[in-house]
C-alpha cells in the first residue's frame, strides 16, 4: 500500500501512510494494517504486511499505539465497550491511552509517532521488545 520515506534501521524515522484522517470516527480507536518494504542486509521485498497499530482521532490530536503486545507479541484487541484494550493470550489489559493497568505486560502499548500530510496520517513505524519494561526498538 505505501512505502516508507526512509531506509530504515534502528532509530531511523519510517514514515508509513496508514489511512485517511478523514476515515478516523472521533475518539475511537481504529485498526490499521501498515504495509511497506521489508529490508534485510540484501533484499528488499516490497509491500509486505509489516504489523498492526491502533489510530485514535481527539480532536486536532491522532495518536497511535502499536498492537503488538509488549509481553510476548500477540495482537492487543479494542474491548467491546471501546474503552480499553486487552490482550487475549494472557489477559494484559491497557487504558485508552495506552497505560498497562493488568496482567503480564511489563510495559504500557507503545506509541508512535504521528503526522499527518495531505490528509493522511502517517505513523514513524517501529517494533519494540518484548518481555521488558524499558521500550527498546529492535531493527
Ligand atoms: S502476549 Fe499479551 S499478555 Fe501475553
Amino acid at each position: 500500500m505505501l512505502a516508507p520515506s526512509s531506509e530504515g534501521g534502528v532509530g531511523a524515522a519510517r514514515w508509513m501512510r496508514v489511512c485517511r484522517l478523514a476515515e478516523l470516527t472521533e475518539g475511537e480507536p481504529r485498526r490499521v494494517v501498515v504495509v511497506g518494504d521489508e529490508r534485510d542486509a540484501y533484499t528488499v521485498t516490497k509491500d509486505q504486511l509489516l504489523g498492526s497499530i491502533w489510530v485514535t482521532k481527539k480532536g486536532e490530536s491522532v495518536t497511535a499505539l502499536s498492537a503488538v503486545c509488549p509481553h510476548l507479541g500477540c495482537s492487543i484487541d479494542l474491548n467491546g465497550d471501546k474503552q480499553s484494550f486487552s490482550c487475549p493470550c494472557h489477559t494484559s489489559k491497557f487504558s485508552l491511552a495506552g497505560a498497562a493497568e493488568a496482567g503480564p505486560s511489563p510495559r504500557g502499548m507503545d506509541p508512535l509517532v504521528v503526522r499527518v500530510v495531505d490528509g493522511h496520517v502517517e505513523v514513524d513505524f517501529k517494533l519494540f521488545r518484548q518481555g521488558i519494561a524499558e521500550r527498546k526498538e529492535v531493527g
